[in-house]
Order: structure tokens, then sequence, then C-alpha cells
């Protein structure tokens, strides 16, 4: 998948599911590349996945911004997106200015959360790809439970996410939002729609990636572990400490030797100085 909208567009147009994932470094994002993944996404779940914060709220511009860079270093050729963090597009000024930030370090798109009209609408003036975000609002709703239950709240997203594709959003991501609702949204807006947690129906799904290789401590019930590489790490880390501790490892094909010249050179002047 080429790093143009246009690509998610005709994925959409023609049937073919878009896949995504959350990548935070380089080797997990040359990977996502590697597997013929469609796009990654650099979210400020990078918190509470990676740099152990209590919440998305944490997560700094200059988080995002060391995160970003790496990625894409990583994976030079998928699109990414990259999170605008809570409290940096609290003005239109501000947004544009973080944006660019993020647009400079390396994003193909910026992320924000909530029906952000006008916000939305300065960006997109300005050339800045923008994905919006609606459902579940993880900067500011710290209770994960589904959004769009009651009429009023369906109403509410549906319209919101009308309203962004009228202000010109490239692509919808979709969170924690009943299937039926994910499912009339996607087959109503031309843009494409990325769920998380809401369904089969929507254009693509993003997971967190350590959901996907079950390496959370949290089992969500909208995510699907694909492996169990915390196991597998646990493992590792017990193993390597009982060999070392064990007098197993380094074993000599681990270690170089000296030149035997320098070795003897090296005694005898030891033997001759005490090494002083
Ligand atoms: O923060 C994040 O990673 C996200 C994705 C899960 C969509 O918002």
């Amino acid at each position: 998948m080429a790093r143009s909208w246009a690509s998610l567009q005709q994925a959409k147009q023609q049937g073919r599911k878009i896949v995504a994932l959350t990548a935070y470094d380089a080797p997990t994002a040359k990977l996502v590349q590697a597997a013929g993944l469609d796009l990654i996404i650099v979210g400020d779940s990078v918190g509470t996945n990676v740099l152990g914060y209590g919440s998305e709220q944490e997560v700094t511009l200059a988080d995002i911004l060391h995160h970003l860079r790496a990625v894409r270093r990583g994976s030079p050729d998928l699109p990414v997106i990259a999170d605008l963090p809570y409290g940096t597009y609290s003005s239109v000024s501000a947004a544009l200015d973080n944006a660019q930030a993020l647009m400079a370090a390396g994003a193909d798109a910026v992320k924000l959360e909530g029906p952000e009209i006008d916000t939305v609408k300065a960006l997109v003036q300005a050339g800045i790809p923008v994905c919006g975000h609606l459902g579940l609002l993880p900067q500011t709703q710290q209770e994960r439970r589904l959004q769009g239950k009651t009429l009023t709240e369906a109403q509410a997203i549906w319209q919101g996410s009308l309203a962004l594709q009228g202000a010109g959003v490239v692509v919808l991501v979709l969170e924690l939002i009943p299937w039926e609702l994910a499912g009339w949204i996607s087959r109503q807006l031309a843009i494409p729609t990325i769920g998380i947690g809401s369904g089969w129906q929507t254009d693509g799904q993003v997971l967190v990636v350590q959901d996907v290789l079950g390496m959370s401590e949290r089992q969500l019930r909208l995510a699907k572990a694909y492996a169990q590489v915390g196991e597998q790490m646990l493992q590792a880390f017990r193993l390597y400490a009982q060999e070392v501790r064990q007098g197993h490892f380094p074993a000599p094909e681990h270690a170089r030797p000296m030149p035997p010249a320098t070795l003897a050179a090296f005694q005898a002047w030891l033997a001759e100085t005490g090494g002083g």
C-alpha cells in the first residue's frame, strides 16, 4: 500500500479490508510493513502500553514525535497516522503548530478525537490530512464503556461522522461502538472507516500491537491475541538469568580469545612488572 490516502479510498471502493496496527518503534514498524499491513497508527496508546503512564492524558507531543520518528525509520513506505495528544489541539493555532510538527517528523496524517470540526477544517485547509476518531475517546473518557448505546449517543456519533467527513477527514476511526452503528456509518460515508471494538462491518480494523502479540496485562474483549509474546519474553528472561547464575552463559562460543602472541606478551609483561 503506497503512502497515499487514495489507496485506502480505493480499498474501500473495492471492498478490500484495510488492516492497521499501532506501532511505536522501528523494529515493530519494519515487521508491520514486511507483513503487508496497510497502515500504522502511532497512537497515544503508547502511554499506557509502552511508557508506563496511567492514562492517555499524560502523553506529550514530544513522546509522539519520538516514537513517530522511530516508526518512520522502520517503515518508510506505509502510511503513518500520528495522534495529536491530549491538550495539543485545544486551540486552532495550537493544533496547526503541533500537527505541522508531526508532519515534519514523518506523519502522513494526524488524528484527533471528537467532532472538532473547526480545527479539522483549519488543518485540512493548511494541507494537513486528518483522521477523525469517534465513539470511545480515550483522551477524555477513562471508563472503557460501549459508546452509542442510547439513541442520543448514536445520533451524535452518526452526525459527528457526517460532519467530520464534510470537514475533510481522509479516514475515520470508530472505537467501541455497536456493530450496527459502525456498519451504518461505514456504508453511508464515502471515506474509509477503521474500527476498533466496533464489529466487522467497518472498512478496516486497527488493534494495539501489544494486544495482538499477547503482551498486555489487560484482556480487552475487543482485542484478540495472535501470539503469547509476553509469556515467551518472561520465559526467555528467566532462562537467561538462570544460565548466567549457573555459569552456562556466556559459553566459549560467545567469547573471543586474545591472539596467542598478545596473550604471551601480556603474561610476560605481567610477570615482569606485576601489572603496575
Ligand atoms: O491511541 C491509539 O492507539 C488509537 C488507536 C487504537 C486507534 O487511538
